[in-house]
């Protein structure tokens, strides 16, 4: 290569390729190229300190360098998601027997996924008035953030009449949390959040992207396969005061051990002698018990006495509406001019995440629950959900008592609410599951009910059972 080729395309190489040229090695023979005013000097002097430099060098910089060297090269495959990585191992075995009871989504008795027929109905209104796309404001569709509050609180609650919710519509379950994480991280940088051993995945990843630090209180004992009342109360005895109590409004993940209502009476105790915060996750309200009131009667007890409280509330699942990613963060304050103040601020947090929030989910959710008719239709078809599932947790639970023939008490599967099963498999246990039985399920022993059909639980109890006596 001539003088003036070999320098552009030295240029061209450590332009293209930038750090990925090692500067100890590669020092000698660039120095001695000539490249008019490009200072060869600077980019090895910024090349040396890059920790993700692999040498291609060999005295001559070639092409070959620039294009197979990659400036993410240093960047490490992350591990799959414990719960969406479940379903991507799902999809890709060609068993015939397979069954996803990983992810938490409704399944019909043939495991398909449900549309609700009332979400058909609003979504076939919605096109025929021809509602616009154009923005919504920062804090999402006023209608939708009204009736979110009252399905939430109950429409006649002190809290709604004297103005003191802040309510922000979120992406769904897990952006409203996070916009709450991040307020407190930025109101509270002090203050740490307490989470349940265990919780739902995401809950650790939500408050360690928002910088907030949390510890756990105990929930689940291993002994009884129920609550743990005493550790929860004196864990959250023990937290520092004015802490964040983060607790599941109902049908807990993954446990779906809910505490009783006498229980959540001495929990508020607690919380309001050590003047902690609490912090709900509703993302099942409706779908634990099959009334929508009933399941947010937790929530409605802590704002009875007149606490301030965050909720972070999801209609994946109520609604089946996963993927519009509808939900809301709701702040009760003690005044409704501080509500007005958290609400400004829930705003300044979302605008530079997301700007505002998708609108066709916030306006099926708005004409569902604020039209009578539909309303109803929805409750109706909720039961039957909840219905289905209490129907195959009791068919899990008489599958195994039938085929195990050692005695063993399964009546936790029935004591537990919601749409999961804690079956108490250990992680080499919930592998099993998947390797040899083909049933894929979270490493924690979590099976989803609503992916399970009544014609599967007898091959799901062989399974659990082989699992649980051969597998250690
Ligand atoms: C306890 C809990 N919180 C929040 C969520 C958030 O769900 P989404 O973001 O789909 O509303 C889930 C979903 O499984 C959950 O189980």
């Amino acid at each position: 290569m001539e003088g003036k080729d070999m320098a552009s395309s030295a240029m061209l190489s450590i332009a293209s390729a930038g750090p990925s040229a090692s500067a100890a090695n590669c020092k000698a023979s660039l120095r001695k190229t000539k490249i008019g005013s490009f200072d060869v000097r600077y980019m090895l002097g910024k090349a040396k300190g890059n920790p993700f430099l692999k040498s291609q060098c060999s005295g001559r910089v070639t092409m070959a360098v620039a294009v197979n060297v990659s400036r993410f090269e240093g960047i490490a495959m992350a591990p799959p998601d414990p719960i969406l990585g479940v379903s991507e191992a799902f999809k890709a075995d060609t068993n015939d027997m397979k069954l996803n009871l990983g992810v938490g989504a409704y399944r019909t008795e043939e495991l398909q996924p449900y549309v609700l027929n009332v979400v058909k109905k609003v979504e076939k209104l919605m096109l025929e008035r021809g509602e616009y796309k154009e923005y919504l404001p920062i804090e999402g569709l006023a209608a939708f953030n009204k009736v979110t509050a009252e399905l939430l609180f109950g429409a006649d609650n002190g809290v709604i009449k004297q103005g003191r919710v802040a309510t922000v519509q979120g992406l769904s379950g897990t952006g409203s949390l996070r916009v709450a994480a991040a307020f407190i991280e930025r109101y509270f940088p002090t203050a740490k959040v307490l989470i349940s051993s265990p919780t739902w995945g995401n809950h650790k990843n939500i408050f360690n992207d928002a910088r907030v630090p949390w510890s756990e209180y105990r929930y689940y004992d291993p002994k009884t396969v129920g609550l743990d009342f005493d550790g929860m109360i004196s864990d959250i005895k023990a937290a520092p005061d004015g802490s964040f109590i983060l607790l599941h409004g109902c049908a807990h993940n993954p446990t779906g051990i809910d505490p009783t209502p006498e229980q959540w009476e001495k929990i508020a105790d607690v919380i309001q002698e050590k003047n902690h915060i609490p912090f709900f996750d509703v993302a099942y309200q409706g779908f634990a018990s099959g009334s929508l009131d009933e399941d947010a009667s937790s929530v409605r007890l802590f704002a009875a006495r007149g606490l301030e409280l965050l909720v972070a509330q999801s209609y994946s699942k109520n609604l089946g509406l996963y993927a519009e990613r509808i939900g809301a963060i709701n702040v009760v304050c003690s005044s409704s001019d501080a509500a007005a103040r958290v609400k400004s601020q829930l705003k300044r947090i979302a605008r530079p995440m997301y700007s505002n929030p998708p609108v066709h989910g916030a306006r099926i959710v708005a004409n569902v629950v604020g039209d009578p008719a539909l309303f109803n239709e929805w409750k109706e078809e909720m039961e039957i959900m909840a219905g289905r599932i209490k129907n195959v947790r009791q068919k899990l639970f008489d599958s195994l008592s039938a085929k195990d023939k050692s005695g063993k008490d399964w009546s936790f599967i029935l004591k537990q609410i919601g749409m999961f099963s804690f079956t108490g498999l250990n992680k080499a246990q919930s592998e099993n599951m998947s390797n040899k039985w083909h049933v894929y399920m979270t490493k924690d022993g979590r099976i989803s009910l609503a992916g399970l059909s009544l014609a599967k639980c007898d091959y799901l109890a062989d399974g659990i059972i082989d699992s649980f006596y051969n597998v250690s």
